[in-house]
This record gives C-alpha cells, sequence and structure tokens, in this order.
C-alpha cells in the first residue's frame, strides 16, 4: 500500500466512523443503566455503592447483548462499505498496475495508487484533481461522468513530471448516478499510459514517409528522363543513350532500396528468434573480402583480411552475418576511400572465469571519420551524416538498421568508435557457440 498523504483520508474515516457506530450502540444501555443506577439510589433508597453496582451490572449485560447482535449485523448489510465506500475502493486501486486517483463528486484527489504515486509525486490530501492533471481534457471529463453517470474516456498530453500522452477513463464507483445526485460519489480516474504506443506509431508513420520519399526521387527522374525521351529528345541518339543509362543507375537504386526494406522487414520478422544454427565466422568473412575485392580495387582501396583465431564458431544465421561484414566493408571502402586501406580483423576474446569468449570483428578504416554527435544515431533508419554523398555513393541509409536487427536478433554487440579525420571502426561482438546455453 501506498504511503501517501490520501492515504489517512481513506483510514481516518473508517476508524471514525467505527467509534461513532460504538458510542451510537452504547447510548441506549448507557441511558438504562442510568436510569436503574437513579432509581435505586434515590428512589429505592439504596446506598450509593449499591446502586453504582446495579448500574454496572445492567450496564455491562446491556452492552454484551448489544454487541453481540450488532457485528453480525454490520457483516451482513455491510455497514461499513456504505458509510466509507473509499476503503474498499482503495484497496482494489491500489492492486491496478495503471495510475489511477480516487476523486470525489467536488473532484477532489481522496486516493492514489502506488503507480500514480511514482508517477506523480504524493498528491495533497483533497488536493482538486486539476492540481495534478493539469490537461483542460481531464476536467471535461470528470464533469462528464458526473453530469451522465456513465465512463467519460479522453486523451491528453502531460508535460509535467515528463512529456507524456495519455488516456483518461473517468468512470462513477458506485450509485453516482444523475438519479441520486445527493449522495456521497467516489470516481475513479484511470491513466493508461500511451507514450510508447504514440511512439512506435510516430517511428511507422516516420517509416513509411521516409521510404516513400527515397522511392519518389530516383521514380520522379525516371518518369522525367521518358518524358523527355517520348518528346523533345526522341529522335537525339546521343541523348537518348546517356538518359537510359541515368534510367538504369535510378532503377538499381529503386531496387537495392526495395531489397534493403525486404531485408528488414525480414529480420524484424523473427527479431526474437535467436539462430540455433553454428557457424565459423572466418570462412564468412573469407568469402565476404572475395565478393568486396573487385569494388576495392575499383576505389583504389587496399583491404586487408586477418584472421587471428580458427574456428571462430557462433550461433548464427550464415547469410545474416555475410549481410553484417558485407555491409561494413561496404561502408568502409566507400567513406573511408580516402585513407586508401581497411583492415579487417577477427579474433577470440576472452572474458575471464564463467564468462563466455566472444568473436570480435573489427573493420578499421582511414577515411575522414564520423564526429561524435552522429554516433549514436547512424543505425537510425534513413539516418545519413550526408545524404548527398551517401546518395552519389548508392546508399540507402538502411545498411547500419539492417546490421543493428540482425546483431540484437544474435544477441551481439556493435560498437562504433570514430574520431574526425582518424578514420572510422566497427566492432561485432558475438558469443561464442560454446558458451551459448
Ligand atoms: N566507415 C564509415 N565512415 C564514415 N561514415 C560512415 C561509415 N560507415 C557509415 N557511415 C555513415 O553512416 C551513414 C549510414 O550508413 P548506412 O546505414 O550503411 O547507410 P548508407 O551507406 O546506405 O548511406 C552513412 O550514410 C554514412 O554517412
Ligand atoms: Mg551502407
Amino acid at each position: 500500500m501506498t504511503r501517501t498523504e490520501s492515504e489517512p483520508a481513506r483510514r481516518t474515516p473508517t476508524r471514525a466512523s467505527a467509534l461513532v457506530r460504538r458510542i451510537e450502540a452504547a447510548r441506549w444501555p448507557l441511558a438504562i443503566a442510568a436510569a436503574v443506577f437513579v432509581g435505586c439510589w434515590l428512589f429505592a433508597g439504596l446506598s450509593l455503592p449499591v446502586a453504582a453496582l446495579g448500574f454496572a451490572i445492567v450496564a455491562i449485560v446491556l452492552l454484551r447483548h448489544g454487541d453481540a447482535n450488532g457485528k453480525p449485523a454490520d457483516r451482513a448489510t455491510g455497514t461499513a462499505d456504505v458509510l466509507d465506500p473509499l476503503a474498499g475502493y482503495a484497496a482494489v486501486a491500489d492492486g491496478l498496475p495503471d495510475p489511477c486517483f480516487l476523486i470525489d463528486r467536488a473532484g477532489n484527489v481522496r486516493f492514489q495508487n502506488t503507480t500514480a504515486s511514482k508517477l506523480f509525486g504524493v498528491v495533497a490530501k483533497n488536493q482538486p484533481i486539476s492540481f495534478v492533471l493539469r490537461a483542460p481534457e481531464v476536467g471535461d471529463a470528470v464533469q462528464r461522468a458526473r453530469a451522465t453517470g456513465a465512463t467519460a474516456t479522453v486523451t491528453f498530453f502531460e508535460r509535467v513530471p515528463a512529456d507524456r500522452w495519455f488516456e483518461a477513463r473517468v468512470s462513477p464507483l458506485g450509485d453516482a448516478g444523475p438519479a441520486a445526485p445527493a449522495r456521497p460519489a467516489v470516481y475513479l480516474v484511470l491513466l493508461r499510459d500511451l507514450t510508447e504506443a504514440q511512439r512506435v506509431e510516430r517511428m511507422r508513420v516516420d517509416f513509411v514517409a521516409n521510404a516513400s520519399h527515397e522511392l519518389r526521387t530516383p521514380l520522379a527522374s525516371v518518369t522525367g528522363f521518358i518524358e523527355t525521351l517520348q518528346g523533345p529528345a526522341r529522335n537525339d541518339a546521343d541523348a537518348r543513350e546517356r538518359f537510359l543509362e541515368i534510367m538504369a543507375v535510378q532503377a538499381r537504386r529503386m531496387s537495392r532500396l526495395i531489397d534493403d526494406l525486404m531485408s528488414l522487414s525480414r529480420i524484424e520478422l523473427k527479431a526474437h528468434v535467436r539462430p540455433e544454427t553454428v557457424v565459423d565466422v572466418a570462412p564468412i568473412l573469407e568469402h565476404v573480402a572475395d565478393a568486396m575485392h573487385p569494388l576495392a580495387i575499383e576505389s583504389g582501396v587496399e583491404l586487408k583480411l586477418d584472421i587471428r583465431d580458427r574456428p571462430l564458431s557462433v550461433v548464427g544465421d550464415r547469410d545474416e552475418l555475410a549481410q553484417v561484414f558485407q555491409n561494413l566493408v561496404h561502408n568502409a571502402i566507400k567513406y573511408g576511400q580516402s585513407g586508401g586501406r581497411v583492415d579487417v580483423t577477427a579474433v577470440s576474446v576472452q572474458r575471464g572465469a564463467g564468462k563466455p569468449a566472444r568473436a570480435s570483428v573489427t573493420v578499421r578504416d582511414y577515411g575522414p571519420g564520423i564526429a561524435a554527435e552522429h554516433l549514436p544515431r547512424l543505425t537510425e533508419r534513413f539516418y545519413r551524416v550526408d545524404t548527398a554523398s551517401s546518395r552519389e555513393k548508392g546508399g540507402t541509409g538502411l545498411g547500419l538498421a539492417i546490421v543493428k536487427h540482425i546483431l540484437n536478433r544474435h544477441h551481439g554487440q556493435l560498437l562504433i568508435d570514430s574520431k574526425p579525420g582518424e578514420g572510422a571502426e566497427f566492432k561485432v561482438l558475438l558469443d561464442g557457440a560454446e558458451n551459448v546455453t
């Protein structure tokens, strides 16, 4: 149970009302005993001690009789609940995982559950709910629930203590309908944090917008050239050759983008399923180095592969790991071309007693490097340090996002280290096969 300031508001009335009930129940037995006492002393002429004894005996007998009748009657009719509905509701509210408040008819907070205390801090006793949830939508929902006696739901944005989206459901508890306006009523204000759902939705919308934009640019170029070839350049053989070449480049770009989008969605589909096959990283690296060799030569880059431990067995998907290394080596050649050299180094890293060994693959270039502010964002979809240069080099902006997703699925890690002017180092860490449980 939360230690909140509103807790006494829940407990004190329970104790106070119990005391009131006891006094009320004892009123008549005490009055009868007092009458017996006065009668014995004044009218029957008995001595004071004897009259007092008579008072005590009558009072005890009547009080015990009253108690025996009273308790079961309270339980059966639920008197305590009628007098203090808050106590029961508060216990239920405190068990709810979502933040919630119990407010009275006037809109004052009478109780907040543990989650609400964590999120909004401790609310002072009987403070209006509008002091805590400042969005006017919540006030409107409370008004509506009060007027109609039905649940009112709103979505609102809170800036304090942090920017968050919430859904609030204001529900009358017990008999709170318009037919019973004078009765004490409690309203449950139940909140659902929509921030994460909104973030995911925004990412989805951004992703679709980015992907459409990436496709629209080459598509517009191809369409433009088609129109030119159908119109003004219809009979220009030279222009036709040049334009067809540009159209082919743009078509390949669209095709690469679609391939990367498909790759990403395939990997996302199995994001939570760790691969089960054991593969040796060494031959995968050799294959990637062979495949990248022509591009390295064409770019004037010396590609060096150094495998220091063999085998480098990991639990993984061969094709996906090849995709990881291919993306990293391709980037190193593309963006680090000016350095003239790319080193790929693979080693097994022991991590002390009891800890599993890991395969470490480092792709190092000696190009312009990357400024620190870009490093944390490099694996975001469509994030590029220099969009024009990436496009010019045939990039889609999805390569490192694919790398990150593949490594997440492998429970691996990608560490990026770079300083402007000093090249870049991309390190992949994968758990060794013999240690995977
Ligand atoms: N080795 C590198 N050196 C400098 N910049 C790099 C390197 N690797 C990646 N980048 C930067 O990271 C961005 C994202 O890379 P990536 O996701 O592979 O997309 P793409 O290569 O298709 O543009 C690139 O556009 C580039 O700006
Ligand atoms: Mg890339």
